[in-house]
């Protein structure tokens, strides 16, 4: 049996090459296009205190109820590892007085749900994410939307489907879940144990329960929006509009609530085909969180890296296509030579070069091989002739040319 010793945790990955490459070109892409949005990035610490997440999450989301990784330190204190990262953010800006209100943020970090593993499950995932605060007005989930597809435009991700749907204010959600309960009730045994504890709790998530018979029976009520205001109604109907003049396809989904209770009028879900059951890459919406006295308006959205890696790849963008060029392998033959080399090694590489060396006297033969596993692209060979006459020999390796150079060029034209 493998050793579980030196395995992380289930459901917690390491990162590394040459899969990183591919987690860089998302991070650096994204960030560039935030910064043209005019999106600063902030960064929270990964724990806060528990009531952060309880009062903006929601009491009865399962996020909040199953899913957290929520304990007393050591002085007794409630915290948890953050399972989201829009709680956070939102209490940072509100700490940021008037301009926290009025802000734009992103941030790329790792998240916590203490979920079951399965394939796009992960118990520590990464999020990319943003949030606007202040403008609550539909332009503001439009650019936002928007902005996500741009995202998805910048890393080559084809066939997505933006889903989109709206639960109305605070008073339609209340509307709407009276309603709910009422015309539910009759069918209460036949709903699955989750749903029948949601019916008193959280009645709304009836309706995206993925069990058949739930779905059946959600599939009979009148959908949401036909228990809002006029005006609820026509705020959707303006963030779809607007993204079609901006030409941003949303696909409207009378059964898309969202797991988390801050979310108002606006939520939406990006889904890819070459995902499984966990087929959402992101999730997003406009949300009104009370913290303190106030009530932060706020819109935003968070891509699961993790899930959009999956849907990349099945759009033939992997890794290696972004792993970085083999660079140079400098080959000392002698100790002088050595010596030499840690002096040009620190030029080439001042100037950018990626470069390596033996750091200890071997064989000509045994620093080829390593030059070759390393990928090297050019080789320079440096002994007691070439260190005399102030030389080198460069060796391209694709072509298996070589040529005898000047130092002073090598190190100039790098
Ligand atoms: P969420 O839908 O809970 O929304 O998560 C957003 C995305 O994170 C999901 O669509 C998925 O891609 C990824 N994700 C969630 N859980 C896991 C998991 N266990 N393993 C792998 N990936 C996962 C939010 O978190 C909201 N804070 C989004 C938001 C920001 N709404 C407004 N602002």
């Amino acid at each position: 049996m493998a050793s579980t010793e030196f395995q992380s945790l289930q459901g917690m990955s390491d990162l590394y090459a040459p899969e990183i490459y591919l987690w860089r070109m998302i991070e650096e892409r994204a960030r560039t296009l935030f910064n043209s949005y005019g999106y600063e990035e902030l960064r929270t610490p990964s724990l806060e205190k528990l009531s952060v997440f309880k009062r903006s999450i929601g009491d009865t989301t399962d996020v909040v109820q199953k899913e957290m990784y929520a304990f007393k330190d050591r002085g007794g204190r409630e915290l948890a590892l953050r399972p989201e990262g829009t709680a956070g953010t939102i209490r940072h800006l509100a700490g940021r007085g008037e301009e926290g209100l009025n802000a734009r943020v992103f941030y790329m970090a790792p998240m916590f749900r203490c979920e079951r593993p399965q394939a796009g499950r992960k118990r520590q995932f990464h999020q990319v994410g943003v949030e606007a605060t202040g403008e609550p007005n539909p332009l503001a989930d439009a650019e936002c939307i928007a902005l996500q597809q741009n995202l998805l435009e910048v890393w080559g991700l084809t066939d997505s489907t933006i889903k989109i749907n709206s639960r109305g204010t605070k008073e339609d959600q209340k509307l709407i879940a009276e309603n709910l309960q009422r015309l539910l009730e009759p069918s209460r045994s036949s709903l699955c144990e989750d749903c029948q504890r949601r019916m008193d709790e959280n009645v709304l998530r009836v309706i995206d329960c993925k069990n058949p018979k739930c779905k059946e029976i959600a599939a009979t009520l009148p959908e949401m929006r036909s228990f809002m205001t006029k005006e609820s109604q026509d705020y959707l109907n303006t963030v779809i509009e607007t993204l079609s003049k901006m030409g941003v396809v949303v696909e409207y989904d009378r059964s898309l609530v969202r797991g988390l209770d801050y979310y108002v009028h606006t939520v939406w879900e990006i889904t890819h085909g070459a995902l499984g059951a966990q087929n959402a890459i992101a999730g997003g919406g406009r949300y009104e969180i009370a913290l303190g006295k106030k009530g932060i308006p706020g819109v935003g959205f968070a891509m699961g890296i993790e899930r959009v890696i999956t849907a990349l790849e099945a759009c033939g963008i992997t890794a290696d296509q972004f792993v970085p060029e083999g660079g140079t392998w400098l080959i000392s033959l002698g100790e002088a030579a050595l010596a030499e080399n840690m002096k040009l090694a620190r030029e080439l590489r001042n100037k950018g070069v990626r470069c390596g060396m033996e750091l200890a006297a071997k064989s000509m033969k045994a620093q080829m091989r390593k030059a070759n596993r390393e990928g090297a692209e050019k080789v320079i060979i440096r002994g007691e002739d070439e260190l005399t006459k102030g030389t080198v020999i460069v060796k391209n390796m694709e072509e298996g040319s070589q040529e005898e150079m000047n130092l002073e060029d090598i190190v100039r034209n790098s």
